[in-house]
């Protein structure tokens, strides 16, 4: 982490906690970040949830007196509104109260399809729409395994980075090998560094200022035994978190983790 960047941890609950369970857990995580000074926390919730969850999160923050935790949505259409059944668009999720949104995570790229050019016209439309997208890269075990992984994310960088520019400086970026989400398998600190190295330079092609403010999170088995090692690394800036965000115990350590060092 570089100190002008603040740390940003983000809980994708995936389908999970779309009710009740919700609600608590995000409290519970918003009372946990107003003793994690330093750092920005966000939960992505089931859309289900999201009015619950901001309006909970909301509660905690006035009662202690802080700024509440960000709320993302997991997905968004590119269209505001209109006949596009079982689709949420950027201004119902901020009417929900996002200020976040994830974009082209990889299991929407997989199993939903989603193509770097839909990923980009999505970015653009939560960015106008008024969201913080956290945009997802990262390349398959098969792409790794051949020797093509900076090939495939900086391609997937330059997809968004190309069509947006300076706009892209409202995104956060995260870095999710595919082969490491869900199975346990995290990348080694330097080799996620050299990924996240190597995006910064990318962004740095296009504009100096973009690259050095721009937050770029790593993503895929994070959890509290590995996260200081990988947050401890330059161009790591966060991180993307699904399975331990599930219970408040595990994403409670990993935010402790993430302070900087006072
Ligand atoms: P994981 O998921 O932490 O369970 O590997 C990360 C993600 O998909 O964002």
């Amino acid at each position: 982490m570089d100190a002008i960047r603040v740390p940003l941890i983000a809980g994708n609950w995936k389908m999970n906690h779309g009710g009740v369970s919700g609600v608590v857990l995000a409290a519970s995580v918003a009372e946990i970040a107003c003793e994690t000074a330093g750092i920005e926390v966000v939960v992505a919730p089931p859309f289900t949830a999201l009015a619950a969850v901001a309006h909970a999160v909301e509660e905690v923050a006035q009662r202690r007196g802080r700024a509440p935790i960000g709320v993302a949505g997991q997905n968004l259409h590119i269209e505001a509104k209109g006949a596009f059944t079982g689709e949420v668009s950027a201004p119902m999720l901020v009417e929900a109260g996002c200020r976040w949104v994830i974009v082209g995570h990889s299991e929407r790229r997989q199993l939903f399809g989603e193509t770097d050019e839909l990923v980009a016209k999505k970015t653009l439309a939560a960015i106008v729409g008024g969201l913080h997208p956290i945009v997802c890269v990262g390349e398959t075990l098969e792409e790794r395994t051949a020797g093509r992984t900076l090939d495939v994310v900086l391609r997937q960088v330059r997809a968004v980075l190309e069509p947006l520019g300076r706009a892209l400086g409202a995104a956060v970026l995260a870095y999710e090998p595919v082969w490491a989400i869900g199975t346990g398998k995290v990348a080694t600190s330097a080799d996620a560094q050299e990924v996240h190295a190597a995006i910064r330079a990318t962004l740095s092609q296009r504009d100096g200022a973009l690259a050095a403010r721009t937050r770029i999170l790593y993503g895929g088995s994070v959890k509290p035994e590995n996260s200081a090692e990988l947050l401890s690394q330059l161009d790591i800036d966060g991180a993307l978190v699904g399975g331990a965000s599930l219970d408040a115990d595990g994403f409670g350590a990993i935010l402790r983790a993430a302070r900087p060092a006072s």
